[in-house]
This record gives structure tokens, C-alpha cells and sequence, in this order.
């Protein structure tokens, strides 16, 4: 058992862990795609910048199948939603720019992917399906003295996805950008909301591929508002983030 499983949440170091011939010049491919992130739609005013894909992995072979993206107005974008469109709730879908092909080919990337997979467990019978696999790139960015840049949603709370990880591609003059991962029922809170002995930890990921996973229905989790650090020019928290989820089945009522 690991702490995924135990405890429901746990820290890695990725450089470590991941080491391999190339991995710097790899790494060094990912910062630099983050430098033009366009900037999130859904959070107007809120300095976030985004891009996102989605994937499959193959139980038999392991191997990461992308897939296909939305073109519109000559933008290639990628659909966020559980399971299928839902008219009824359409806050639960959202669609966002996808990540380019040359970066969904970069080994590291790949490699993230696929170390987090390892790590996650499932029920027997789910273990033969595919594994749908969410990848976002979000850079909290924030140029101006006062500027504050907020990650969503600002407070404790579950994804829905039975897995997320997070890895950090840079951490830039900086304050805030603290993670909290709290038991589940202080979800809505924030962490000095809550009681004593309520939350598992407080830390702050601060070098490249330092990473979380959560295992959603054991914690909450949060990360705090950034702002400028002490150095008077821009600053930014650059992280990729990846849910896994099982192949959703479609009910038979219809
Ligand atoms: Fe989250």
C-alpha cells in the first residue's frame, strides 16, 4: 500500500524518480511552451493561462492513444466534459485550446503520464478498460504589483476524477501558490477555515517536476491565490496537472 492509497494523497520528485538521458532538454521544451499559454477563457480577469488534451491509456500495452480535437474558427480545441454532453448541465462542459502535437510527442510528457497511471489503482474489472487521461498546462501569471492570480475553485474541494496529479514546470517570483490537502468534509473551506487536525498537510512545490497525486474521495484539496514576489518584474506558477478517470459506460435506459 502507498500513501495514495493509505493516506490519499502524496508528494514525488519526477527529476528524480523520471531521470533519463534528455530529460533537461525536454523539460526545457515544456517551459518554454508554457511561455505563451493562451489565456483561459473561463477565467476572465483572473490571469490563467491554459491549454488542455486528452487521452486514453491502453491497459495491455501502456502505450498513450490522444485524442481527436474540435476544430473551430481554425483553432484546434479540446472537449472537457464527463462522460457525454449533458444539455441539461452545460457548466459541465467546457472546451479548451489543445495542446500541440509536437508537445503531446514529448517523452517527458509521456513519461509523467504514464508514471502517474502506475501509480493509480483501480476496482479489478476496471483494470481491463482504457483509462481516460486529462492533461492541462495552467500558468497562474502575475505582471503587475497588485495583480492577483486565483486557481479554480479558491477553495477545499474534490475534482470528481478519481485521480490528479500535479507537476511543477516552474515556480517564478512568487508569494502564495501554498497547497493544503484537507480530510473531505471541509470542502467548501479554506484551509484557516478549518479545525485543527483537519488537514494532512500544508507545503508548497517549488522546483522543476515537483509533484502531488490526490486520491480524490479520501481528501480535499487546495492551492492559495498568487501574487508577486520580491522582485520587481512579472511572476508565475506554471504546473501540469493530470486526472485519470475510467472509461465512462453509457446507460441502457434510452
Ligand atoms: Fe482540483
Amino acid at each position: 500500500m502507498n500513501d495514495l492509497q493509505t493516506v490519499g494523497f502524496a508528494r514525488y520528485d519526477y527529476m528524480k524518480e523520471l531521470a533519463y538521458d534528455g530529460i533537461e532538454s525536454d523539460y526545457d521544451a515544456l517551459l518554454k511552451y508554457f511561455e505563451d499559454l493562451p489565456k483561459d477563457d473561463y477565467a476572465v480577469g483572473l490571469n490563467r493561462y491554459r491549454r488542455y488534451s486528452r487521452a486514453l491509456v491502453l491497459p495491455t500495452s501502456k502505450t498513450i492513444e490522444w485524442l481527436p480535437n474540435i476544430e473551430k474558427n481554425g483553432s484546434a480545441r479540446a472537449a472537457y466534459f464527463q462522460g457525454k454532453f449533458n444539455p441539461e448541465h452545460p457548466g459541465d462542459y467546457r472546451e479548451f485550446p489543445a495542446i500541440d502535437e509536437d508537445i503531446l510527442d514529448n517523452k517527458l510528457l509521456q513519461k509523467i503520464i504514464i508514471a502517474d497511471y502506475e501509480k493509480t489503482f483501480w476496482n479489478a474489472e476496471d483494470t481491463i478498460m482504457p483509462i481516460h487521461v486529462g492533461v492541462h498546462f495552467v500558468k497562474l501569471s502575475v505582471e503587475e504589483k497588485d495583480d492577483v492570480a486565483v486557481s479554480s475553485p479558491n477553495s477545499l474541494h474534490q475534482d470528481g476524477e478519481p485521480f490528479t496529479f500535479a507537476h511543477l514546470i516552474e515556480r517564478y517570483n512568487v508569494d502564495g501558490g501554498t497547497n493544503a490537502i484537507g480530510i473531505p468534509e471541509v470542502r467548501h473551506k479554506l484551509p484557516e477555515e478549518t479545525e485543527e487536525g483537519q488537514l494532512h498537510d500544508i507545503f508548497e512545490i517549488t522546483q522543476p517536476l515537483e509533484s502531488y497525486g490526490v486520491n480524490d474521495k479520501k481528501v480535499s484539496h487546495y492551492v492559495s491565490p498568487i501574487t508577486r514576489g520580491p522582485l520587481d518584474e512579472s511572476g508565475r506558477r506554471s504546473v501540469i496537472l493530470i486526472d485519470y478517470q475510467l472509461t465512462v459506460v453509457a446507460e441502457m435506459e434510452e
